[in-house]
């Protein structure tokens, strides 16, 4: 069993909110402030130096390949992921951070993708839903839930497997308690949340 980490869904150490409210969105631009939590490029912005609005390159890690995009400094990664990317298999339900449809992981952690600036990034590896499959395989997550039916309409679907297969890498031998705990944040209005249980045990039980 991997050692837990503190932070189950993180909302990025540099919020949307934050950013919006902090940094300072103005009619000419994004001014990224003196704190050196952005990396563009790998590298620490200059302080004080003004982005956008016109579009910026980035570079970011996905899926294990570096891909360049340019965006706006206001783009979320979510917005990144499924407009530039095209990498669409990411939801995006409430866009405000109550849903946790848009979970991707940054660096191994849950993360909601639409309270994420994509620049926040930085050098960090981004995993999608359509990076856990490994050699045309799926995870055993994804197949337990095709084979326990744990899905609807299939918009929460994405994030509630991102957030029950990071469980699983972090717990092997999970409790019902602990399946229901690590998809508290995940809204399902189709009432699934029985049968991911039922997947997520016997995903488990497989690996
Ligand atoms: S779309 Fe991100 S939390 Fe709902
Ligand atoms: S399957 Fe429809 S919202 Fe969950």
């Amino acid at each position: 069993m991997k050692e837990k980490k503190s932070n189950p869904r993180q909302t990025g150490s540099f919020s949307r909110r934050g950013f919006l409210k902090g940094a300072g969105i103005t009619a000419a631009g994004t001014v990224i402030a003196s704190s050196g939590v952005l990396s563009l490029h790998g590298q620490a912005p200059d302080t004080n130096k003004t982005l956008g609005p016109d579009t910026i390159t980035i570079s970011m890690k996905v899926n294990g390949k570096m891909r360049k995009l340019s965006i706006e400094p206001r783009t979320t990664l979510a917005d990144a992921l499924r407009i530039k990317l095209q990498l669409t298999g990411t939801k995006v339900g409430c866009d405000r951070g109550s849903c946790s449809a848009c979970t991707v992981w940054i660096d191994d952690l849950p993360t909601l993708s639409c309270m994420t600036l994509a620049v926040e990034v930085g050098n960090r590896e981004v995993t999608t839903i359509e990076g856990i499959a490994k050699n045309g395989k799926l995870h055993p997550v994804q197949e337990a839930f095709i084979e326990h039916d744990a899905s609807q309409c299939g918009f929460c679907t994405p994030g509630m497997i991102m957030s029950t297969a990071h469980l699983l890498d972090e717990n092997s031998n999970p409790t019902l308690d602990d399946i229901k705990s690590a998809t508290r944040g995940n809204f399902c209005r189709c009432g699934t949340h029985p049968k991911v249980f039922v997947a997520t045990l016997d995903a488990a039980g497989k690996m």
